[in-house]
């Protein structure tokens, strides 16, 4: 077998390098490995100081993710830790790429941390649903104090290492090329000084300080809400920081451990560990292979500088890829390009970005109100009106102008991609680039694929995506792709069941009960609900609403009543125009009630057409479909999105209870077929992957 550890002896000094790729994550193995080359080093009266360094591309990642679930095999991480706390030698991590989770734990436990100036470390065991388990909760705050150690762990940011000097994370930052050199260097001045050997659980300066302030805690919870707010883990995570105030450092590192093993059974964490790995299988694309060479994209054209294109283009000037943006007339191109300037400019007032980054920024902004001016570019992406006229026109227009080789996208959020493709003269080149509002922010990026998209294109694509910091997961071709369809039941749900009598504040309340930052309704006044597109022959509140000039928070009513503070309270007008429409329409059928009952109307809907979706072959994957809600609906998630919540319900429970909706309520709720073959094989969306 292939160890993971080695050592090499540079007089005086054992090197010990880890070496697991891709990102050196603490297996089994390698811990073992680990512990075996310590234990040498620890023995050989030659050496006297100790580096560990990693090779590939970065430092320790953290425990592995794929090993949780089984019990730790010895020596576990936190063992291991405590075996660096007793070594009788110096030891000094070496620190490049990322320190993160366990592998900053790992290096908290040496005597002595150097970093790479790239480098990065962090704590981000709070995104997977858990806290650091290997003395984080106890070593962190000893050094920078309690205050930033809850910010710290319970936001789980990257801190690079200029911040982390300065924090006193590590002791030192040194050129990315000498890094290995200098932690020799280093080991040799710790040996020649008299080889202390300062151990971080060992400090109580800032725990004491601590002792005094018995409401910090209280305050911290108080002042983050949104950190809390259904997810388990930060207030363990302050639990255990409490830990590390009142208790001796032992005691602390216990209760971190119980804290760690209850949060690691939890379904929140396991949800949390599905949307990580759902995320990065979402970039494998089975058919293309090595095969379909990328292209190069170093020229982006973008056609329309509304709010989408105007989004879509901050994405690749963040990527310092510059961006010719086309609009029709001066007016519209004015302000598009104020908008994007607006916007970096309150991301720089915030601190986020120096006012040299957003000149920067901007003049990669080529303004345009030429088609002609796009002729060099590689990618070109539509994102004017949803109008499959307009589209098949400037589609038609650009094959006479663009470069042979460019790719043409739409960002179209539901017209068919195949009649948008044969508007020109190169279907192959055509694909689907769908942003989600606001396309500056939002991680999701659907990548359509049509009848006849080339594999480069895709390949393309889906590289781009990771560039700009966006996640691709492909779609087919169908009314809505994947998110849009998905979530379009949820909808109609809402909408049904309010006129059914069924308080519209009800329903919110339950969405958000599950998790979501808002409610339908809410939603909807959020956007505006002059924007949103009605079905113009049908009678609807939503149009009522519009009529009466209630448009929203925008205009203090929409569906709620708004106060100054946006804070929305019931509205009388909003009731009667849903009893004249109900009338109207002759609406039957009985308010729903109770939050599992409002749940099952409007989420099983969504699951069904999840269902439909990955049986159509429109979705890869099981997974992608999740991922697809979490990143472009904001679906909790430590619910894992909406077929792995399904799994946890329990697929047979999901088709009894669409079955009995179903007579009630009709055909919208008979389960799609793959569920209920799933479920009489007992069977969840998860056995599929
Ligand atoms: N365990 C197992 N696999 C991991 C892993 C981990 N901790 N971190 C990354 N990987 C895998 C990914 O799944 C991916 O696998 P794939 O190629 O088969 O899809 C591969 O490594 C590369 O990962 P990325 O695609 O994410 O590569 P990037 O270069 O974009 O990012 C990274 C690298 C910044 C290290 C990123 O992978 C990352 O953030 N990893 C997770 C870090 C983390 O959360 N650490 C804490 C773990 S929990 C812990 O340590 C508990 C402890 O406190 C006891």
């Amino acid at each position: 077998m292939t160890r993971t550890a080695t050592s090499a002896f540079m007089a005086d000094v054992m090197l010990i390098t880890l070496d697991n790729p891709p990102v050196n994550a603490l297996s089994n193995a390698l811990r073992r490995d680990l512990h075996e080359e310590l234990q040498r080093a620890f023995e050989d009266a030659a050496v006297r100081a100790i580096v560990l360094i990693c090779a590939g591309r970065t430092f320790v990642a953290g425990a592995d993710i794929t090993e949780f679930g089984q019990p730790w095999q010895r020596p576990s991480l936190p063992d291991l830790c405590t075996f660096l706390d007793d070594a009788p030698k110096p030891v000094i991590a070496a620190i490049h790429g990322t320190a993160l989770g366990g592998g900053f734990e790992l290096a908290l436990a040496c005597h002595y941390r150097i970093a790479a100036l790239s480098a990065k470390v962090g704590l981000p065991e709070v995104h997977l649903g858990i806290l650091p388990g290997a003395g984080g909760t106890q070593r962190v705050p000893r050094i920078v104090g309690v205050e930033a150690a809850l910010e710290i762990i319970t936001s789980g940011r990257r801190i690079g290492a200029t911040e982390a000097l300065s924090l006193g994370l590590i002791d030192a930052a040194v050129g990315d090329a000498i890094l290995r050199d200098e932690a020799i260097a280093f080991a040799k001045r710790v040996i020649a000084d008299g080889g202390a050997m300062p151990r971080i659980r060992d400090r109580t300066v800032t725990v004491e300080a601590a002792h005094a302030r018995s409401d910090l805690f209280a305050n911290f919870r108080k002042a983050n809400p949104h950190r809390f707010k259904g997810f388990l883990a930060p207030a363990a995570i302050v639990e255990a920081v409490e830990a590390a105030v009142t208790l001796p450092f032992d005691d602390g590192l216990a209760t971190e451990t119980a804290l760690f093993e209850r949060l690691v059974a939890s379904p929140e964490s396991a949800a949390q560990r599905h949307a990580f790995f759902a995320e990065r299988e979402a970039a494998r694309v089975p058919d293309i292979g090595a095969d379909a060479v990328p292209i190069d994209i170093c020229a982006v054209g973008v056609i329309g500088a509304g709010t989408m294109g105007g989004g879509i283009t901050m994405n690749f000037l963040n990527a310092g890829i510059p961006v010719t943006l086309v609009e029709m007339t001066q007016e519209a191109l004015d302000r598009g390009i104020a908008t994007i300037r607006r916007n970096y400019e309150a991301t720089a007032a915030k601190g986020r970005m120096t006012t040299q980054h957003v000149e920067q920024r901007m003049a990669l902004i080529s303004p345009s109100l030429d088609l002609g001016a796009l002729v060099d570019a590689d990618l070109l992406i539509e994102a004017v009106y949803e109008s499959m006229d307009v589209k098949r026109d400037i589609f038609a227009r650009l094959d006479g102008i663009v470069k042979q080789g460019a790719i043409l996208a739409s960002n179209t959020s539901f017209l068919d991609l195949n009649r948008i493709a044969a508007a020109t003269r190169r279907p192959a080149c055509v694909v689907g680039l769908h942003f989600f509002s606001p396309a500056n922010v939002m991680r999701l990026l659907e990548v359509v694929r049509g009848s006849a998209t080339s594999k480069t294109v895709i390949a393309t694509a889906m590289k781009l995506a990771k560039r700009i910091g966006k996640v691709a997961v492909l779609s087919g071709v169908c009314d809505g792709f994947i998110a849009n369809r998905l979530l379009a039941p949820r909808g109609y749900q809402a909408e049904a069941m309010m006129l059914e009598g069924t308080p519209i504040a009800e329903i919110d309340r339950a969405l958000v009960g599950y998790g979501f930052a808002m409610g339908h309704f809410q939603m909807m006044d959020l956007v505006g609900l002059d924007v949103i597109g009605r079905d113009a022959a049908k009678r609807t509140v939503m149009g009522d609403l519009v009529a009466a000039g209630r448009l929203g928070q925008k205009r203090g009513a929409g569906y709620y009543d708004y106060d100054e503070k946006r804070r929305p309270s019931p509205s009388a007008v909003t009731a009667a125009l849903i009893a004249e429409v109900a009338a109207a329409g002759g609406v039957a059928g009985a308010a729903t009630r109770g939050d599992e009952a409002l749940l099952a109307r409007l989420l099983y809907p969504v699951v069904n057409e999840g269902a439909k979706i990955l049986d159509e072959g429109i979705a890869l994957r099981a997974s992608d479909i999740d991922i697809a809600a979490v990143l472009g609906y904001n679906w909790p998630v430590y619910r894992g999105g909406p077929l792995f919540w399904a799994d946890q319900v329990g697929l047979g429970r999901v088709v009894a209870e669409m079955r009995a909706l179903e007579a009630v309520h009709g055909e919208v709720f008979r389960p799609a077929p793959l569920l209920v073959r799933l479920a009489d094989e007992g069977r969840g969306f998860g056995s599929l992957s």
